[in-house]
């Protein structure tokens, strides 16, 4: 099972859009995918246009606000085929709470732990995190061990990226396995030169990590409001094709890695 954190430091550089539609185009090829929503806002239920009771909070803690206990099933919802959702919202407050409440030997691990799934049901995790850096943010960095970044071609998105180094150095301290796995330029606009500039920087910086860029499309921007996703609202549109490709390069590493022989 693939672990990936959809994180940087900064908001509005598309990290939720990629979560989003990376998870509903990995589910629509076969791959078995559990979206997680790591941010209070509540977004990835609501572009999915689905209204789970439970989520994160119940599914970690085992319990529900008012004290009773909810197994992890009922907190798991089944937002397409494919691909369920643990949803986030204002409760993760509170669970950021219970986190700092946990004995200081495994605080940062809890999410990890909870997460274990039986035998093979499941292909790939994935996190829409927050932009902050907070004890959430600790430990799902504890439970992964890839890391795809969305950085905007647009602003002064490299600063943001060099605080999210930061927070990458310190986690990796706790997380050996944890990696720098994909660069995804985000809302590329041919017509400006500060797209090509950031972008070009970007290769030359994380030529490994680079992937193609998704493109600024008003259709990704749109389809959120009705609850759905880019595929669902224009399959032809560049942000369906954009996403299409990063999908496919994630499966494919995937099938890259079963490859490799091993020999210790
Ligand atoms: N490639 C894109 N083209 C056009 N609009 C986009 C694109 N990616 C994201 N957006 C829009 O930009 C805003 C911020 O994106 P979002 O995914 O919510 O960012 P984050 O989760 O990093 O805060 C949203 O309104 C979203 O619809
Ligand atoms: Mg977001």
């Amino acid at each position: 099972m693939r672990k990936i954190a959809i994180a940087m430091a900064k908001g509005g550089v598309g990290k939720t859009t990629t979560a989003i539609n990376l998870s509903h185009e990995l589910a629509m090829q076969g791959q078995r995918v559990l979206l997680i929503d790591c941010d209070t806002q509540d977004q990835v239920s609501k572009f999915l246009g689905v209204k789970p009771t439970y989520g994160m909070y119940e599914f970690v803690t085992g319990k529900n606000g008012k004290g009773k206990q909810v197994a992890k099933k009922e907190a798991i919802f089944p937002a397409r085929e494919n691909l369920w959702v643990l949803t986030g919202g204002i409760k993760l407050v509170e669970l950021k709470n219970w986190l700092g409440e946990q004995p200081r030997k495994n605080r940062h691990t809890c999410l990890r732990n909870a997460l274990i799934p039986k035998g093979t049901a499941l292909d790939f995790l994935i996190f829409d995190c927050a932009p902050g850096w907070d004890i959430l943010s600790v430990n799902i960095l504890m439970a992964v061990n890839e890391v795809l970044c969305p950085v905007a071609l647009q602003g002064p998105s490299l600063e943001g990226l060099k605080t999210f180094f930061g927070y990458l150095l310190s986690a990796q301290k706790q997380n050996k396995m944890l990696e720098l796995k994909y660069i995804l330029p985000t809302m590329f606009d041919g017509r400006t030169r500060q797209s090509f500039e950031i972008y070009t920087k970007l290769k030359r910086l994380f030529a490994k990590q680079i992937c193609h860029p998704i493109r600024l499309n008003v259709r990704l921007s749109e389809a959120p409001s009705l609850g759905k996703t880019i595929f669902e609202y224009d399959q032809r549109a560049a942000g369906a094709q954009d996403y299409r490709k990063l999908a496919r390069r994630l499966i494919d590493d995937g099938i890259q890695a079963r490859q490799v022989p091993r020999f210790f």
